[in-house]
């Protein structure tokens, strides 16, 4: 008989198949049993008939107990009651490995006590949903930026210098040396971009942030383009072109997901028109201004400022040129300003908050020396780095997209914890 996986029922309808996988749940009442079956792929209910697999089966199986491994087998059918659309008609059962006492209950749970049980919690329907959707977001990024010509080239996680400030950094001894966790995998993307032309990066980066909020973790992953003889204006319609394909990707490949998660799709449509758009930091601060928020020209924006601005848009907005003083030393001048800098940040609706962060690079020898040292920077420490506007600097500009920012969106979920299998926070290393 063929193993199938749950998701391809479809295909089997009226025939015996095969099921490997996990008894998520269980109900049963005299006659017939209903257990909820997960095989990794999906979740679907198994029906058990007393008077059709005979008293010893029908035993067994209202005494399965949640997240008890088993083999079964039967025949799919249709069942337009369920949202998945088919089920098992159960003809055997085999237990593969026994489950006692699962802490995971059909019952409420705190989060502290789902988080403990991460390991566990990612079986359950919703967890395993948002993983498909990070999963596709991956596949649909590769897809992309390969479609699009960039080489993929992997930045290291061990560094000596800070990428983007000194302030969040996560020190490690090196042998007899200091050495860093990658904060952005930014400057060796710019090499990789005067070698290769158009490169990204996409691996995980660290932030010493002491923030609790539900955006913030201490390890994310991060996908950053770069690309030579490109300007600012040219890398927001990169970006916005690839965060509408993640989005269409997403649409268009996990349905299954979407539904699980209760995911307003006609929402997400809208995510894919382009252009996005673009407000310039100084008419945010006004718009901010006008509507009795107390900022400054100069503050950078908390979330509730975000949130606000967003709100303005049925799509994701760019906000443009920041405050010199506000971003990192490798962004250059905007060429008619002295105060503010070409670069962007791409913030999502619904209050998800900044999901890209980008910009134009200084691309001349003495200004990006003179930043370092402003910036309080040991030159000499970046001398490799200053070496790529020694020889041949041309325009270059990326940009960096917090993957778990995007899936937390993209989901519709509410923290951020809930998008990366096993997630890193202030407070918590384990599991
Ligand atoms: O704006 P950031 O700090 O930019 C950079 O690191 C640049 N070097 C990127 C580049 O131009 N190549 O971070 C980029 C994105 C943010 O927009 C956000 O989506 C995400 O990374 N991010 C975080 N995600 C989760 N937890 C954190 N603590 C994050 N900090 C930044
Ligand atoms: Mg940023």
């Amino acid at each position: 008989m063929e193993r199938i996986r749950i998701i391809e029922s479809k295909n089997y309808v009226d025939q015996q198949v095969e099921i490997a996988g996990w008894v998520a749940n269980k109900r049963s009442s005299g006659k017939i049993a209903f257990l909820e079956l997960r095989d990794g792929s999906a979740y679907f209910q198994g029906i058990v008939l007393k008077n059709k697999v005979g008293e010893e089966l029908f035993d067994l199986a209202t005494h399965l107990t949640q997240e008890t491994s088993v083999i079964i087998t039967g025949t799919i059918q249709e069942d337009t009651r369920s949202n998945f659309g088919y089920e098992i008609h159960i003809e055997t059962i085999d237990v593969v490995g026994e489950s006692v006492d699962y802490p995971i209950t059909p019952k409420e749970h705190g989060t502290d006590f789902l988080m403990d049980n991460r390991h566990l919690w990612l079986r359950s329907s919703k967890q395993h949903a948002i993983m498909l959707v990070r999963n596709e977001m991956i596949r649909a990024t590769y897809e992309f930026f390969n479609k699009e010509g960039f080489v993929n080239i992997d930045s290291p996680i061990l560094t000596a210098v800070a990428g983007e400030n000194t302030t969040d950094l996560f020190h490690i001894d090196y042998f007899e040396d200091d050495a860093y966790l990658a904060q952005t995998g930014q400057l060796h993307a710019e090499a990789g971009a005067l070698a290769f032309g158009k490169v990204f990066t996409f691996g995980p980066t660290f932030r010493a942030e002491k923030s609790k909020t539900r955006r913030h973790l201490t390890e994310f992953w991060m996908v950053e383009p770069e690309m030579a003889f490109a300007t600012q204006d040219e890398s927001l319609e990169v970006q916005e072109q690839y965060v509408a394909y993640l989005v269409q990707s997403v649409l268009d490949n996990c349905d299954y997901a979407l539904d699980v998660l209760e995911r307003d799709k006609e929402l997400l449509k809208k995510y894919t028109q382009l252009p996005f758009p673009r407000i310039s930091y100084d008419d945010a601060i006004e718009l901010l201004q006008k509507n009795d928020f107390d900022v400054e020209w100069g503050v950078d924006f908390g979330s509730p400022e975000e949130t606000f601005i967003a709100n303005q848009y049925e799509q994701p907005v760019f906000i443009l040129n920041y405050p010199k003083e506000i971003k990192p030393f490798y962004m250059p001048l905007h060429p008619d300003r002295d105060d503010v800098v070409l670069c962007a940040d791409l913030i999502a609706p619904e209050g998800y908050g900044e999901v890209i962060g980008g910009s134009q690079r200084e691309s001349d020898f003495e200004t990006l020396k003179q930043n370092i040292i402003d910036f309080g920077l040991d030159a000499e420490d970046y001398d490799w780095y200053l070496d790529l506007r020694r020889f041949g600097s041309v325009t270059t500009s990326g940009f960096g997209l917090g993957l778990e920012r995007a899936v937390t969106w993209i989901t519709g979920t509410k923290h951020i914890r809930e998008s990366i299998p096993f997630p890193r926070l202030l407070n918590r290393l384990t599991p």
